[in-house]
């Protein structure tokens, strides 16, 4: 069912410091930012030469990633985004499973205009899972 990692994402405290600690001093590609006020974040995307890395900042009141900035201050490893070819039958298939999707369950446009789903950190070994489909 999994395809790529398509991302993996960096939560941090400051994205402008965060950019330029990628571009400059790791010399990485680094995508002009991008806010999705329906996610309550700011991304940018490093380009990398097999996958990309997302760092995401806090975008407005009640960020999702706003509880997870305060346990980690100085920024952390938020998700990973695994690719799949239809969301729909990977989500009916993780539900069955006993799988937690999490929102209403349906999916939303990501930061590369394409559905996504996230699943429950708990039922994956504590790391939040993306889902997008490709
Ligand atoms: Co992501």
């Amino acid at each position: 069912m999994l395809g790529r990692v398509n991302h993996v994402a960096i939560a941090v405290p400051d994205l402008v410091a965060a950019v330029a600690s990628y571009r400059d001093t790791l010399g990485a590609t680094v995508s002009a930012p991008q806010a999705l006020p329906e996610h309550g974040v700011t991304v940018v995307f490093v380009e990398l030469p097999n996958t990309k890395v997302e760092l995401l900042e806090a975008l407005g009141d009640g960020s999702p990633i706003a509880a997870f900035l305060e346990k980690n201050p100085s920024g952390g490893m938020h998700h990973i985004c695994y690719e799949v070819a239809d969301i729909i039958v990977a989500r009916d298939r993780l539900v069955q499973a006993g799988a937690r999707v999490l929102g209403n369950g349906e999916p939303k446009v990501g930061a590369h205009g394409k559905p996504v789903l996230f699943l429950h950190p708990k039922d994956f070994f504590g790391t939040l899972i993306e889902l997008e489909q490709v």
